[in-house]
């Protein structure tokens, strides 16, 4: 299904092997051949695609203007996450179309994502979470400052570089905020970072659903679990707060509050609340 390596893109980047592939997408590591460095490159690959040769084809009765608004709004993606000029956002350098389909390249991060960094070390202490998740809150406050959400934060979509500096990826469900942009080509949301009101159709993502997910987050450095999907808690499922500190779980309880106006209003108040030294 991936590009096999040694495939040139744009003339200039060369395969060389899959990073990993998401909801939407397959991201390659890839040779800049103008620059002489690594990169990472997305490639949209939607869920009917078949490759053929290197392009993608869909079945006959497939919608093609469908596919070709998705590949815009691929493109919108990558042009939204190149305007953060924050250290903690994935810089993003390029994008194009070929294949059938939409790119966009990246700075490669050398280093685990979130999930995979917690899976490997276990749960975090408080402090190193605390600090991890202040880190990833600072780089969001900064998107939502542009006047934009991140729309689809989870531990896939941060990076560890070094396994030090936190790097936000993945743009797929951002939109710009109080306006009717709506990614078209992601879609959907993820079932246990995104909050409730992601569920209800017609209902943009705001700064308060990105503050939700970044109570998720939280949860999942210091527990190594997913949160309970919104849908569930709607229904009434509890949500099993990890064991630490009465005030972090108080944080993470806030953050993640199912009403919008009962959460953090913005990222800053949810770094003032994690700085508080009433943790330790
Ligand atoms: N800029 C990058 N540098 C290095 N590795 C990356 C980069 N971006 C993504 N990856 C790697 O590629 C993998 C796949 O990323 P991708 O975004 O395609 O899927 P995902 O995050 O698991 O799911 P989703 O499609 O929901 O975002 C990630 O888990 C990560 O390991
Ligand atoms: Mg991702």
């Amino acid at each position: 299904m991936g590009l096999p390596p040694g495939t040139v893109l744009k003339g200039r980047y060369t395969v060389e092997r899959p990073l990993g592939s998401g909801g939407f997408g397959i991201t390659y590591l890839c040779m800049d051949n103008s620059a002489g460095s690594y990169v990472a490159v997305k490639e949209y690959f939607p869920k009917h695609a078949v490759r053929e040769d290197l392009a993608l084809t869909f079945p006959a009765q497939h919608d093609m203007q469908d596919h070709y608004a998705r590949v815009e709004s691929f493109i919108d993606e990558s042009i939204i996450a190149s305007r953060f000029g924050d250290v903690r956002i994935v810089r993003q350098t390029d994008s194009f179309k070929e294949n059938n389909t939409a790119y966009y390249v990246m700075e490669y991060v050398e280093g685990p994502t979130l999930a995979q960094y917690v899976r490997k070390a276990g749960p975090l202490k408080s402090p190193d979470a605390i600090n991890i998740a202040e880190e990833i809150a600072l780089g969001i406050r900064s998107v939502h400052n542009a006047g934009f959400v991140h729309g689809d934060l989870k531990p896939t979509n941060v990076l560890l570089k070094n396994e030090r500096a936190v790097k936000i990826t993945d743009f797929g469900g951002a939109a710009v905020r109080d306006s009717f942009f709506v990614p078209l080509h992601s879609g959907v949301v993820s079932l246990h970072y995104s909050a409730p009101e992601r569920f209800v159709s017609c209902i943009m993502p705001t700064a308060q659903s990105d503050i939700y997910s970044l109570g998720g987050v939280l949860f999942f450095l210091v527990s190594g679990l997913d949160p309970v999907p919104a849908p569930d808690r709607m229904k009434g499922v509890a949500m099993a707060y990890p064991s630490t500190s009465y005030k972090l779980r108080k944080v993470v309880r806030r953050a993640m509050a199912m009403a919008m106006s009962n959460r953090y209003q913005d990222a800053l108040q949810f770094i003032r609340a994690l700085r508080r030294r009433w943790f330790f």
